[in-house]
């Protein structure tokens, strides 16, 4: 080792910290979330933000290695009967009992299309991710009504927001 070198610090080389890993993971049936998702995915890739990885996964493909792999994450969802999507149920029944210990801590966000309401699916992915001890660190943004696309800025927004917050080392 070279005279002055730091010490070998697991997840560090070189004194350099590895690349921040953002997960953006969203369900959307007549495409209207998706077109929030891609605002977000959009802004999480802003080419300001140098050092974070950003992964993107529909929920019916997305798993507990996901959620492993990453140290923040932004979930997308309709709401479906007053409640989260039925795919996005099916993400998370599947990653929580392992991750359950495993991802403590992780910040993370939430964006919601609804046609008239939007707090079942806010409420309902909440009291899960409550469960698995991860933070909220941004209000949920929501589009309820109408498909309004002037609204689109503010999921870029969410998604820069998190990932220039995990690059600065913010969250
Ligand atoms: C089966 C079904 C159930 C729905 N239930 C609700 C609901 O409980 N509350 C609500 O505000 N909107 C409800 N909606 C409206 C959806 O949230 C809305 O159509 C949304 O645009 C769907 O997102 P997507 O375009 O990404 O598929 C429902 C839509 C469907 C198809």
């Amino acid at each position: 080792m070279d005279a002055g070198e730091p010490a070998a610090t697991p997840g560090y080389t070189r004194g350099m910290a590895r690349n921040r890993r953002l997960l953006i993971v969203y369900h959307s049936q007549s495409g209207s979330t998706e077109q929030m998702a891609e605002a977000v995915i959009a802004g999480a890739r802003h080419p300001e933000v140098e050092n974070v990885d950003v992964r993107v996964r529909q929920a019916l493909e997305a798993g507990p290695e996901d959620l492993l792999w990453c140290d923040g994450f932004i979930l997308g969802t309709p709401e479906n009967f007053g409640y989260m999507s039925g795919a996005m149920k099916v993400f998370l029944d599947r990653s929580y009992y392992p991750c359950e210990g495993k991802v403590g801590g992780k910040p993370y966000a939430l964006f919601i299309r609804a046609g008239n309401d939007g707090s079942g699916a806010v409420s309902s992915v909440r009291r899960i991710l409550t469960g698995l001890a991860v933070r909220e660190v941004q209000e949920p943004v929501m589009i309820v009504g109408e498909f309004d696309t002037s609204r689109l800025p503010e999921l870029e927004e969410l998604g820069l927001t998190l990932a220039a917050g995990l690059d600065a080392g913010v969250f």
